[in-house]
Formats: structure tokens, C-alpha cells, sequence
């Protein structure tokens, strides 16, 4: 009788720990249902051929996760700034993650299409941070590494690398790669990138436009290797300005006329890592990642 009494009193107070929490949640009846949502964060470019590499991700994200919402946001305020002034409204993580919310998602993967962990990442993975758990608002937000963020991302992006290099390309041709470069301390990423890939082909080269190692010290590598034909590709998503004009520009300080300077004839391919499908696929697998968390 006693233990009846006893275990009947266990079970009303389960009851009531099982159900408080759960109609307070629900309470003036909104029940929130889950609804899970992507936002893919990229630099952005002003320029319109940079569409593509864009179209490219954005297609084999729809594919990777079918029927899930995709939603797109730009970091760089120059290039939101830029495209404003063309009439078009690109959207801010900040803006998208409010119209989310507004929309009732209640989780949301913020994938990063940057191409290493710098300024442009962090910003965003804080800022994204702090749309999560608001009352009313979304419960979850996780965001994706960029395109390298593990020493394995970086065995694999070098992989990638000699696997794109054009076919035409004989043995003792040099592939030189123009990555951005960064004060941040993850500028380190580059001359890893360059380590694995000189690994695997010592005639590929990694060098950034705004930092540490640039046009120079690729430079006198590849007169100590006496280099005569150079294909020029962008390590970056897009082939936009930096591509276009820093990297294959006909202006005399170009990569390109630096080291035709050099006597070596130079071959620039304007694609962005986002529009090879091997580069790709290491972003999305990243999604992949932030995503199945929510499980
Ligand atoms: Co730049």
C-alpha cells in the first residue's frame, strides 16, 4: 500500500518536471515548429562573371540537402556598398539571420564560403552566435568551417589543386596560385597550403596579392628553377578583381607582367576555386558537418 502511495507521488512529480517545461514553451499556444534552414556566407564580388562560381555552390548545396531553404549573405561592406550603388541589395549575415528569424526557422547552419579562417570567418561566426536561443527567435545556429580549417582540408585542398591545373600543362610548367593574404594570424594557411602541394608537384606555387610570400619570393623560385611558362590561377572562390586585374591585369604591376618581366611567358585561367567541383565538395562537406549536429 505504502509503496503504491510512494511511487504514485514519483509519478506526479515526473509529470509535472516532464510537462512544466514543455507548456511554458508553448505557451499562449505558438507552438514553434522545427524548421531548418541554410545561410551561405560569402566575400562577395562586384564582378557579374563571379555569378557562377556562386551558382555553382549554391547548386550543390541544393543537391547535398533537398528541400531545405538556402539562403545567401555577403561579409565585405565595400562590395554590399558597391553592388548598392548598381541598384542591387545583397544581404548582410546580420540581415539574413533577422529575415530567418522572422521566417520561424528554428535552426539554422551558416555555412562560411571563405577560403580560411581570417577576419571575414571570425566576424561572422560571432556575430552568427548571437542570433541563437532568443525567445521567440532561433534555438540553434552553428556555422561551417571555410575551405580550410583542418591540416586534412589542407592535404585535400592541395590534392584538389594539381588535379585542376590545366591539361595542357607540361611537367616542367609552373602553376602559380593567387591566394588574397591576411594580417590575421591564420595567413599561416598559405604557406601550409604550399607545403602540402610542393609535396606533391614542386612546380606548383602558392603566393597571396596582399601579404606573406607574395609575387617576389615566387619570383626568385622560379628563376632558381628556371621556369619558363607559368599558368596563372586564383586561389580564391571567385575570379574577380583580384584575378582580373592584380593577378592577369595588364597593368606593370600584374603577376603576370612582373613575370613577363622575367622572360616568363605567363597563362592566366579566370576561374575561382568555386567553380571546380573538388573545391566544392569540401565546402559542402563542411556544411555537412555543421548540419548533421542538429540530429
Ligand atoms: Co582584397
Amino acid at each position: 500500500m505504502q509503496t503504491r502511495t510512494f511511487s504514485g507521488y514519483v509519478g506526479l512529480v515526473a509529470l509535472l518536471f516532464g510537462l512544466l517545461p514543455m507548456s511554458v514553451a508553448h505557451g499562449h499556444g505558438e507552438k514553434m515548429p522545427e524548421k531548418k534552414g541554410i545561410l551561405l556566407v560569402a566575400f562577395g564580388s562586384t564582378f557579374p562573371e563571379a555569378q557562377v562560381a556562386f551558382d555553382n555552390i549554391g547548386l550543390s548545396v541544393k543537391k547535398a540537402f533537398p528541400g531545405v531553404p538556402v539562403r545567401w549573405a555577403y561579409t565585405s561592406r565595400m562590395i554590399i556598398r558597391k553592388m548598392a550603388t548598381k541598384g542591387t541589395h545583397l544581404a548582410t549575415p546580420e540581415e539574413a539571420l533577422a529575415g530567418m528569424m522572422r521566417e520561424n526557422f528554428t535552426h539554422v547552419a551558416v555555412q562560411s564560403l571563405h577560403t580560411i579562417p581570417g577576419q571575414e570567418f571570425h566576424g561572422l561566426r560571432k556575430n552568427a552566435h548571437r542570433f541563437a536561443g532568443m525567445s521567440k527567435g532561433i534555438k540553434r545556429v552553428l556555422v561551417g568551417y571555410p575551405l580550410l580549417a583542418t591540416s586534412a582540408d589542407v592535404q585535400r585542398a592541395a590534392d584538389v589543386m594539381l588535379k585542376v591545373t590545366p591539361a595542357e600543362r607540361q611537367k616542367e610548367d609552373a602553376v602559380v596560385f593567387m591566394g588574397h593574404g591576411t594580417h590575421h594570424p591564420a595567413n599561416v594557411y598559405y604557406a601550409a597550403l604550399a607545403y602540402h602541394v610542393q609535396k606533391l608537384d614542386p612546380n606548383i606555387f602558392v603566393g597571396t596579392v596582399e601579404t606573406w610570400p607574395g609575387i617576389e619570393e615566387i619570383k626568385a623560385d622560379l628563376k632558381k628553377r628556371s621556369i619558363k611558362k607559368v599558368y596563372l590561377m586564383p586561389f580564391m572562390s571567385v575570379a574577380g578583381d583580384h584575378a582580373r586585374n592584380d593577378m592577369a591585369g595588364p597593368n606593370p604591376d600584374s603577376w603576370k607582367s612582373i613575370l613577363e618581366k622575367e622572360g616568363i611567358s605567363c597563362v592566366p585561367v579566370l576561374k575561382g576555386t568555386a567553380e571546380y567541383q573538388e573545391f566544392v565538395d569540401i565546402w559542402v562537406d563542411h556544411l555537412k558537418i555543421a548540419f548533421g549536429h542538429f540530429d
